[in-house]
């Protein structure tokens, strides 16, 4: 007989309401959402002075990929279990385009994702074009791939010219496709790049120099120009500076099919950071800028301006010659330390996977930036809907996927490394005390996090067939 479950009295909040009622759970799915629902054979679980929340939704992290002499140190188990014990049940990370083609390259990445311990899609990094891959970017959707991501940067590596891009838009337009854009300038990049090292700067803070923030407001702008050339929709990842946002308040406002992401990184941390004796555990790319930028960032996400709260969840050990104990196993993977003489040698990125809810819960809803709903639309409902999930995911309604968080917004916890399952020696917020953390957490109709008890499993996460044609937020 199919599992019924019955969540009773929680205060349900969704993108646009908040309000007290129960779930029905049969299976994987929400049945009913009210009052007085049958609750015959249910079991019964009370939320009471609970708040009970679609589960999250992250749309950018970086699971296994392989960068320099290293890979980041979440694999899609390990990244996985940190995003559940922090509300997230779905994730969406990046496919590495190999010269054998995209299936191959999709394939590869399937391969690697059967472990996954929740949902999870993937968008395709295009860093080559050439005629064969034109022909072939259309089977991506027959593939559940939706989203192509473009970059401006990492120049002969993943920089793609701005002819290809705009190539690339044209045919991801004709196809329901959405273009993700990396927005620096990489050319400015190689030249500050080459400079400091010729002067012997070395440590991290030139990460942050070397990488202007006008490179990314101006690189934004090129993506938001080829999105009005090409009718082509466009969603800016990681949005770090000021200037993005208003360039992409600019943008929309004269209609055009944009959007924006940003990461708690860049609402929190400034580029001050990387001048500590521990820097590195700072380097990402785009790198962190300054405090009006994270003001900015902030009035972005609270007017709108900003439809999407990722991570780029992406990390690295900060010292890779030391064992953690992970799962009950010694685990040292070689991370920041293989820059120690050379910031170009940082692993670029941060964790962030498990901390972007409980995080943003107390800094953004607690101290009244966004409201709850806010809250629930950028974590959860927008990226569903911009991503083709909606409304099997992002939505507490009949018919959607079972993926609930019920949310104790009493619970007060110091956090930091002992509580993060994010398979890296560091946290970024610790010793941050946190007021509201999940205490169930439901994949499916599947209860996988109880408070501190991990009751997920390795293949238990289903690959998820992403829908075109998704239209602009
Ligand atoms: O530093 C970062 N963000 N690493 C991941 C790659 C990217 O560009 O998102
Ligand atoms: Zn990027
Ligand atoms: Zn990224």
């Amino acid at each position: 007989m199919t599992k019924k479950i019955l969540i009773k009295s929680g205060t349900l909040i969704t993108a646009s309401e908040t309000f007290l009622a129960d779930i029905l759970i049969q299976g994987e799915k929400i049945v009913a959402v009210g009052d007085d629902l049958d609750t015959q054979g249910a079991e019964i679980i009370d939320a009471a002075g609970k708040l009970v929340m679609p589960g999250g939704i992250d749309p950018h992290v970086h699971l296994a990929l392989p960068m320099f002499d290293t890979i980041s140190s979440d694999d899609h188990y390990t990244g996985h279990k940190a995003a559940a014990f922090g509300g997230t049940t779905t994730v969406m990370d990046f496919v590495v385009q190999e010269p054998q083609g995209l299936q191959y390259s999709v394939d590869l990445w399937r391969e690697k994702a059967q472990i996954a311990a929740i949902d999870y899609g993937f968008h395709m990094n295009l860093t080559h074009l050439d005629e064969q891959v034109e022909r072939e970017i259309p089977s991506l959707v027959e593939m559940g791939i939706t989203t192509l991501k473009v970059f401006t940067a990492y120049n002969g590596r993943l920089r793609l010219p701005d002819g290809d891009i705009f190539k690339a838009m044209r045919i991801a337009k004709e196809h329901g496709m959405l273009t993700m854009l990396h927005a620096e300038n990489g050319d400015v990049i190689d030249v500050l790049v080459e400079e400091a090292l010729i002067a012997g700067h070395t440590t991290p803070e030139w990460h942050a120099h070397t990488r202007p923030a006008w490179g990314a407001v101006e690189a934004a702008m090129r993506g938001f120009a080829l999105a009005g050339e090409t009718g082509a929709p466009l969603y800016l990842v990681h949005m770090n500076v000021a200037g993005e946002v208003d360039m992409l308040h600019y943008a929309r406002q004269r209609g055009l099919p944009v959007m924006g992401e940003t990461c708690p990184q860049y609402l929190f941390f400034t580029e001050d950071y990387l001048r500590r004796a521990d820097g590195a555990k700072w380097i990402c790319s785009p790198p962190l800028r300054t405090e009006e930028d994270n003001t900015r960032l902030w009035e972005g996400l609270a007017d709108g301006t900003i439809q999407v709260m990722g991570t780029d969840h992406c990390p690295f050990f900060f010292d890779g010659t030391v064992p953690i104990v992970y799962d009950g196993e010694q685990i040292a993977i070689p991370g920041k330390e293989l820059g120690f003489h050379d910031f170009t040698k940082i692993p670029n990125g941060l964790p962030g996977v498990q901390d972007r809810m409980p995080v943003l819960w107390t800094e953004g809803v607690g101290k009244g930036y966004i409201s709850p709903n806010q809250f629930m639309a950028v974590m959860s409902t927008n990226p569903a809907k911009i991503f083709g999930l909606y409304p099997r995911k992002g939505a507490l309604q009949p018919g959607s996927d079972a993926d609930i968080v019920i949310w104790d917004p009493e619970r007060v916890v110091d956090y930091g490394v002992s509580m993060s399952h994010q398979r890296t020696d560091y946290n970024l917020y610790e010793g941050w005390k946190l007021t509201g953390y999940p205490e169930k957490v439901y994949l499916r109709g599947d209860l996988i996090v109880d408070g501190d008890e991990w009751l997920g499993a390795a293949g238990k996460g289903q690959y998820l067939h992403r829908e075109p044609n998704t239209g602009v937020l």
